[in-house]
């Protein structure tokens, strides 16, 4: 089975397109706020992808283009300016951000009830123990694609290669709420092959290209691919080797068309979740 995110990341955001109307009818309107500091190539595609996904599901978004030569304070103060705007529900400070800023002092800024990426420090510790609060959009979109694909996650053994904080981390803990059982391997596990070989459901996200070939899927696995990247030919592929993964899988996600989408429809997710409240 190949896991299309592309449907059901359109299934999500048609769905919150109705939900977002409905809101509205209640004199309800959702509206996010982006920043983007610099002119990052990826991030401005991202940018105007969020901004586009908006606009389908009826969210309102207000855009702030800034120039690299921007100090943290002056970042810092207009954070802090839409934390204390009523008409303002979410802000996202697209990633990465120039040297000369330190994002970890960014994030914490945000509000976290306007922390619609789930980075904040409240909403990772949230996670962890087991409470509501906003979810970073990557490993949510994985636990929605397996879910919507009918592949059941209790009881399973998942193995997560990757630690980052932005999905190997909450990823885990988000299968581990799930009632899996959770190995999270990184670039010092040692025998790496012999752990994923382990796993009925395997989440690659590394960040390199092609990495993941057949000795390190076991027979039947579910795959789930985080990567992307360009390769020689200037196609896209992922973390994982799929033309030798895919006979190998019972299923897995394609790049592109698989985990991408889903990172979108989960920061909507976000947005209308905080619409609700
Ligand atoms: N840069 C790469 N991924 C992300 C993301 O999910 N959110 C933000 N804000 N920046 C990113």
């Amino acid at each position: 089975m190949i896991i299309d995110g592309k449907k059901i990341s359109a299934e999500i955001k048609n769905e919150l397109k109705e939900e977002v109307a409905a809101l509205k009818e209640k004199g309800v309107r959702i509206c996010l706020a982006v920043i983007q500091v610099g002119e990052d190539k990826a991030s401005s595609v991202y940018v105007a992808n969020k901004k586009k996904a908006c606009a389908y599901i009826g969210i309102d978004s207000l855009s702030y283009e800034l120039p690299t030569s921007t100090t943290q304070e002056e970042l810092l103060s207009l954070i802090s300016e839409l934390n204390a705007r009523a008409d303002v529900n979410g802000i996202l400070v697209q990633l990465p951000l120039p040297k000369s800023i330190d994002e970890d002092a960014v994030i914490r800024a945000i509000a976290p009830e306007k922390d619609v990426d789930g980075f904040h420090p409240v909403n990772v510790g949230r996670l962890n123990i087991g409470q509501d609060g906003y979810v970073s959009c990557t490993p949510a979109g994985v636990i929605q694609l397996l879910k919507r694909s009918g592949i059941e996650i209790e009881g399973k053994e998942c193995v997560v290669v990757g630690r980052s904080n932005i999905v190997g981390k909450p990823m885990a803990a988000l299968l581990l709420r799930e009632n899996a059982t959770v190995t999270v391997c990184h670039s010092r596990t040692k025998r790496l092959a012999e752990v994923t070989k382990r796993a009925d459901i395997l989440v690659v996200a590394i960040g390199k290209p092609l990495f993941i070939t057949k000795e390190y899927v076991k027979e039947g696995a579910v795959v789930i691919d985080v990567g992307i990247h360009r390769d020689e030919n200037n196609r896209l592929c992922g973390d994982v080797d799929y033309e030798q993964v895919a006979p190998v899988a019972s299923a897995i996600t394609p790049v592109p068309g698989g985990v991408g989408p889903m990172t979108i429809a989960m920061l909507m997710e976000n947005c209308v979740k905080s619409g609700r409240l």
